[in-house]
């Protein structure tokens, strides 16, 4: 596997919000810090819209100062011209083969103009697109724009979700690309793996003496995943309505970050290792009851004129899930999510059991111990502990071991997931991407529920916009034993 030479990264759909929005700009970082070297590099935009070179540098270019925190001073526009300098544009269709094929010619002009040392050619192919397009534009790909180098290289392609819609179209789509490309060639992103407290969950798990002998079903009460956002889903209502919260957020985003807070100790750190395990979770979860689910939609959703006015999809759901093996147990992992609630914040909150025989409690009940990760905004892992109240009286308390990143590491950059994840796709890195077996097993635990709602069967709730959600959803919670504390 080469890791010098030529490197072509092409964006297809290189016109649309995704390329836009976020792998542009997380090239371009990529490109300041220096992992892309100009004497190696070049990306080509793809898309049908015919525009030119310049066009399409001027519509990126706002976004790639835009993703910097800090105010873009002079230096940044001058790289910004640098690295749009690097970008070309190509324009033709997803199923055609003239397009494939000038894109073919303009990335070999580029190999061979770039002086590389060993000749070998790298080619990334990012297909920020519709999945209804994947199949095709594999195949031209494979037909017409493979690295052809006897010197060496790869040929990579990068998908993003929504891979599928259920498990069925899921796999029919995984056997059209696996006929294509080997599984070490295929690069399923979903960008929740790099998130920097998603990447530390395995390091604080089995790094840590502390958490190790705790992390099981005789300690742990329950576990919540939860994701909000406060605004609904504007301007994109016809995408979200065909898919709903539990498709956008939850098979993927939440059920990953599930998977690293449940698994077992991989034998090693190697990605196949890794996601052995994380498959075997998937696969001890056990059928979604229905009374185990509270769907929600908000009010006003199906006032954008993209969704129908009959819509039947959650734009919020709480889903308890039980793993069935001997770690877990009886313990509830509740996955939430919701758009147009009251806050934007991802985090995990892992409860523990109260203390048996606890001398403390005749007091006043304070609360039960609580680790929570969370993953933004603001990273930080707190614990909530009980210590007496400073003071003449004695009395209880419950106060947090704090660790906030931006205090503790202060003027360290947290780098986007987007940024990290690429990066991993350049190295050959496979260990933060979704294995298709993971994908499989995913599908299989949320297709049933997601049947009965598309067939009309589970309703959504509604919510106010900058609600908590449908008050069904905290009585689940409550159900499934989870004891609210001071500051929740
Ligand atoms: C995307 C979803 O995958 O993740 C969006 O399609 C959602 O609906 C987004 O807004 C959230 O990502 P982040 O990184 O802002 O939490």
């Amino acid at each position: 596997v080469s890791e010098t030479g030529s490197l072509s990264i092409i964006v297809l759909g290189a016109s649309g919000d995704l390329a836009k929005k976020k792998t542009f700009p997380a090239l371009f970082n990529l490109y300041q810090q220096g992992f892309l070297q100009s004497n190696e590099v070049h990306i080509f935009g793809y898309a049908r819209t015919k525009i030119s070179d310049d066009e399409l540098r001027d519509r990126i270019r706002g976004h790639l100062l835009q993703s910097k925190s800090s105010s873009s001073g002079s230096g940044e526009s001058e790289d910004a011209a640098k690295f749009l300098q690097l970008v070309k544009y190509i324009s033709g269709a997803y199923d055609g083969e003239e397009g494939f094929r000038l894109l073919d010619t303009a990335i070999y002009e580029h190999e061979v103009s770039k002086n590389t040392q060993d000749g070998s050619s790298r080619r990334l192919f990012y297909l920020a697109l519709p999945p209804s397009v994947y199949p095709s534009v594999c195949r031209m790909i494979k037909l017409f724009c493979m690295n052809k180098s006897d010197l060496g290289g790869w040929t990579r392609i990068v998908v993003e979700k929504p891979f599928g819609k259920d498990l069925k179209s899921a796999e029919a789509l995984s056997g059209q690309i696996g006929e294509l490309f080997g599984e070490e060639q295929i690069y399923r992103i979903d960008h929740y793996l790099g998130k920097e407290l998603v990447q530390n969950l395995l390091v604080l798990r089995f790094a840590n003496r502390f958490f190790y002998p705790l992390w099981n079903r005789d300690n742990i009460d329950s576990i919540q995943i939860v994701f909000r956002e406060d605004f609904g889903t504007e301007g994109r209502g016809g995408y979200f309505d065909e898919y709903g919260i539990i498709r956008d957020i939850i098979q993927n985003h939440l059920i990953q970050v599930l998977c690293l807070g449940a698994m077992e100790k991989p034998v090693s750190l190697t990605p196949e290792h890794i996601r052995d395990e994380k498959v075997k979770v998937l696969q001890s979860v056990v059928p979604i009851k229905d009374e185990e689910v509270v769907l929600g939609q908000y009010e006003g959703y199906k006032d954008d004129p993209t969704v129908p006015n009959d819509s039947n999809t959650p734009t919020f759901a709480t889903v308890v899930l039980r793993i069935h093996n001997e770690r877990w147990e009886g313990v509830p992992f509740v996955l939430k999510a919701g758009k147009a609630l009251n806050s934007r914040k991802a985090e995990i909150r892992v409860q523990f059991k109260e203390v048996p025989g606890d001398i403390f409690k005749c007091m006043n009940w304070i609360g039960r111990n609580e680790f929570v990760i969370r993953l933004q905004p603001s990273e930080a892992m707190y614990m909530k502990l009980t210590v007496k109240q400073p003071g003449l009286e004695m009395s209880t308390t419950q106060s947090e071991l704090d660790l906030s990143y931006q205090q503790r590491y202060q003027g360290v950059q947290i780098p986007e997931a987007y940024e990290r994840l690429i990066l991993d796709t350049i190295r050959g890195d496979q260990q933060h991407f979704v294995r298709r077996d993971e994908l499989k097993e995913a599908w299989e635990i949320f297709t049933p529920m997601l049947h009965r709602i598309d067939g009309g069967k589970l309703k959504p709730i509604l919510y106010k916009q900058g609600s908590r959600g449908p008050v069904e959803a905290d009585e689940l919670l409550a159900k499934a034993g989870y004891m609210q504390t001071h500051g929740y």
